[in-house]
């Protein structure tokens, strides 16, 4: 079999993953979460995000969770941002290396999960990525919604694209493909990853699986055949899109890094300490049966 013997693996846990909870996670909890993580040798999380905290109240304590956590070396902190403003409280913040623009592959999903068109969102991120740049701010396009959209259903191939070559002229220094309800299947991943590291062989581009139907570590599989080597979780495998109705966790950060381990893919994370930060994780919400997301 043919996949890359190393890969990155991204810690969403502490954005999508408590984003998610009906109750606020108090800081310093977020704050030993992200510590427990660095501690267990991840080296790439997204640490918070910073959006309207009337739209999502669990997160807005983000500059106080960046001001508290342990930065080890060689640990990079990411953050959701949406639009200006959440740059600019980013990079005020002093915080995070790097910033993850997030639009959506679908106009309503846009328009539910940060009251925009794509167009406006895409707009936006162009002068976002002027400030970034001479900031010396990493830019990670998100695309959500790559794989299917809870409210449009299917979502055109085409349109990801697209959107995707839109980011790279931009100046985005990675791509990052969402299945944010969990709708997607290993052909499709298998398909559209493809095609994609067919286009741009050399540009780093990420994958971001929920688990509704079981299949997050299947789509993972599928995506490394097709050779993508950063790949988003959640420990504890929490998290999900407040803006999505249904939907489940994301891929559980240690199963991914259990079946990377087994397949001999190095990862730099310590399964067992891993394993220990996922309890605590899990203890912050017990994860909910889901039915359907269509
Ligand atoms: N952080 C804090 N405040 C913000 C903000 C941000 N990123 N963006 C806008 N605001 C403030 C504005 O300053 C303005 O404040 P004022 O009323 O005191 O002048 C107010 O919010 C309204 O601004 P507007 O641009 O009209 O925002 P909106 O109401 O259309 O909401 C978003 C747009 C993007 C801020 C909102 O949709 C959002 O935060 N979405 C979050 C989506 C999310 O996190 N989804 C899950 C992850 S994918
Ligand atoms: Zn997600």
């Amino acid at each position: 079999m043919n996949y890359p013997r190393k890969v990155q693996v991204v810690d969403v846990g502490p954005r999508d993953g408590l984003q998610n909870i009906q109750t606020t996670v108090p800081t310093e909890q977020k704050v030993r979460l992200i510590n427990g993580l660095t501690r267990a040798g991840v080296r790439r999380l997204e640490a918070t995000s910073f959006v309207h905290p009337k739209w999502v109240p669990q997160l807005a304590d983000a500059e106080q969770v960046l001001a508290q956590i342990e930065r080890p070396e060689g640990a990079r902190f990411m953050a959701l941002i949406p639009n200006l403003k959440g740059y600019e409280r980013a990079k005020a913040s002093g915080g995070v290396s790097e910033v993850a623009l997030v639009v959506t592959a679908s106009e309503t999903m846009n328009q539910k999960n940060v009251n925009m068109s794509i167009a406006d969102s895409l707009e936006q991120f162009h002068a976002i990525i002027q400030r970034a740049k001479s900031d010396g701010i990493n830019v990670r396009g998100s695309i959500g919604t790559s794989f299917g959209c809870p409210y449009e259903g299917e979502v055109p191939v085409q349109t990801v694209l697209t959107i995707a070559q839109q980011l790279w002229d931009m100046g985005s220094d990675e791509v990052m493909l969402a299945d944010t309800i969990g709708c997607a299947n290993p052909a499709q991943v298998y398909d559209l990853f493809s095609r994609i590291k067919d286009r741009w062989p050399d540009r780093p581009v990420a994958a971001h699986f929920h688990d509704t139907w079981h299949l997050a570590l299947a789509n993972t599989l599928a995506a490394l055949q097709a050779g993508v080597d950063i790949y988003d979780a959640s420990v504890g495998g929490l998290g999900g899109c407040p803006f999505t109705p249904k939907g489940a966790g994301n891929a559980a950060t240690e199963r991914l890094v259990f079946m990377f381990h087994v397949m001999g893919v190095e990862t730099g994370i310590d399964y067992d300490a891993l394993l220990e930060v996922a309890e605590f994780a899990s203890s912050l919400k017990p994860r909910e049966p889901v039915e359907s997301v269509w």
